[in-house]
């Protein structure tokens, strides 16, 4: 079966591969990627991160409308599309909490309300609680979803953001090995970023985690049947000496059912400078999707090999280029 044929057969239905061009296309999924095409968006976030600010061209995405429609949380996500979209010089509205604020509180349904959000605008960033949201948007709606996070899902965009940070640091997104870290089961960002990490050869994650919040044995499945090499374990002994990055996550308290249940999962695995140096090495990188919730101390930031806020600053240039890219235009 050719790769292509593979791709296909594990795309949500109805969603494009993008195969290079990105130009009116939803992103709902990872799995819609192949190397070309993050080599394309990588191309286009260097140029938009080594051009000063002042030169990014203000009119890019002139006469473009982009809605931000929040159903959960989002600090990172939410203000770097909304500064992106601003530096690019679309216009641009935000829907926090539609549950609260919109005829969702009225019972209109969630079909509904894509339909209606996108007679008046270009672009849609979905972030929602239901898993698979983000593709049934993206069936019904007459212009790009992108999504910013489906409950327990996926986060491509977030994914190509690591990605990036990654390659920034190894130089390259095959022959890696690398360790991710804490609420493997539940963490959206883990799971795109190794539907990331499976489209290159040669590839090793370490899964490390509590056994209760291994992946699901489906998802383990997948990544596997995709080329990704997988080691679960579960004590921090196990890490191997030549990671290339670390990715730790924090335990995803609102998907358990009672706080009981999450407290005896939360914070297993604390870094700390001594943490690092026992199980770390010195050309590594620490990364982070954040929020973090005590799983990586504060004096760990003073480390070298501490990228999370370089990952932060990464996310507004990632996801200029996406936008760029998504409508169309050449930068
Ligand atoms: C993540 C998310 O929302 O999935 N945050 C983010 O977008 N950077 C990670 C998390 O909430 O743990």
């Amino acid at each position: 079966m050719s790769d292509i044929e593979r791709d296909h057969r594990e795309l949500p239905r109805g969603i494009e591969l993008i195969k290079g061009d990105y130009s009116g296309k939803h992103v709902v999924s990872l799995r819609q990627f192949d190397p070309e095409s993050i080599s394309l968006l990588f191309e286009i976030t260097d140029r938009m991160r080594t051009a000063e600010l002042r030169e990014f061209v203000p009119g890019l995405l002139e006469g473009k409308h982009i809605l931000l429609l929040f159903y959960e949380p989002s600090s990172r996500t939410r203000v770097s599309f909304d500064s992106a979209a601003q530096h690019l010089g679309a216009r641009l509205s935000v829907e926090n909490n539609p549950q609260v604020f919109s005829s969702v509180s009225k019972g209109e349904t969630f079909e509904d309300t894509i339909r209606t959000f996108a007679k008046y605008t270009d672009m849609i960033v979905l972030r929602h609680p239901e898993i698979g949201s983000a593709e049934k948007a993206a069936k019904i709606s007459e212009v790009p979803i992108i999504n910013a996070g489906d409950g327990i899902g996926e986060h491509p965009t977030q994914a190509l953001l690591d990605l990036f940070t990654i390659w920034e640091h190894t130089g390259r997104l095959e022959g890696l090995t690398g360790v991710a870290a804490g609420d493997i089961k539940n963490g959206r960002t883990v799971h795109s970023l190794l539907d990331g990490l499976s489209m290159y050869p040669g590839n090793t994650v370490y899964l490390l985690s509590p056994h209760e919040l291994r992946l699901d044995r489906d998802d383990f499945e997948h990544y596997e049947a995709g080329g990704l090499n997988l080691v679960e374990i579960e004590n921090p002994t196990d890490i191997p000496k030549d990671s290339s990055f670390w990715y730790w996550t924090r335990t995803q308290k609102e998907r358990f059912a009672s706080l009981e249940e999450y407290e005896a999962m939360a914070n297993r695995y604390i870094v700390t400078p001594e943490f690092l140096n026992q199980h770390g090495n010195e050309d590594m990188v620490l990364l982070h999707p954040l929020p973090r919730v005590g799983e990586i101390t504060e004096e760990t930031d003073s480390d070298p090999r501490a990228h999370y806020f370089q990952q932060v600053q990464n996310g507004l240039h990632v996801r200029m280029a996406l936008l760029t890219l998504v409508f169309g235009r050449r930068f």
